[in-house]
């Protein structure tokens, strides 16, 4: 009986720890470097908190009102412009994927260089990109003066 009980928890305990480890593997999945991991673990938490709501879980955007950031043409083409528009926000025309978006999105003063570096090490190490580690260091000196053409 104690046996069985036992069994029956164990059950209970991978039944409701399976869709947390499934959801983790999504597209962490394709990270094997540690470095990266290190930074992309913590970066989808403060994704799925901080951009989300606007820019979805996948990445995909939401119709002609947020662009993606997956698959977009204007996210791939510089980083360090990214990186800008996150903390400090961003309005006007902006064209991605040959589709204009002009919303105003709010900036984020409260997230620090290590948070920043951890969200872009996720997003721009998922959904086939792979430009490893984007450090603490590297997004100050990004944040330091804007990007060439914004
Ligand atoms: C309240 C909704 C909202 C939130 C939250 C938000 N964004 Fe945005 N984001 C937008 C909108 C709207 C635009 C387009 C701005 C424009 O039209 O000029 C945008 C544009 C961008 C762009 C440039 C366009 C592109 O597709 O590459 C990046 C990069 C970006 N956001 C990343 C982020 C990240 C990372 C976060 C979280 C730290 C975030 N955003 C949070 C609404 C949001």
């Amino acid at each position: 009986m104690r046996f069985l009980s036992t069994l029956i928890f164990l059950g209970l305990l991978t039944s409701s720890c399976s869709p947390k480890a499934s959801n983790l593997e999504n597209n962490l999945a394709q990270i094997s470097d540690a470095k990266v991991l290190q930074f992309a673990i913590p970066g989808k938490e403060l994704y799925e908190n901080y951009c989300a709501n606007c820019h979805q879980k996948d990445g995909r955007g939401l119709g002609k009102l947020i662009p993606p950031l997956r698959d977009a043409d204007y996210f791939k083409a510089d980083i360090h412009r990214s990186i800008w528009i996150m903390k400090y926000g961003q309005e006007g025309e902006i064209l991605v994927n040959g589709q204009v978006y002009n919303q105003a999105m709010p900036a984020n003063p409260n997230l620090r260089p290590l948070d920043l570096a951890q969200i872009a090490t996720y997003l721009y190490n998922s959904w086939g990109m792979k430009e490893g580690v984007i450090d603490a260091p590297l997004v100050e000196s990004y944040l330091k003066s804007p990007p060439a053409e914004n």
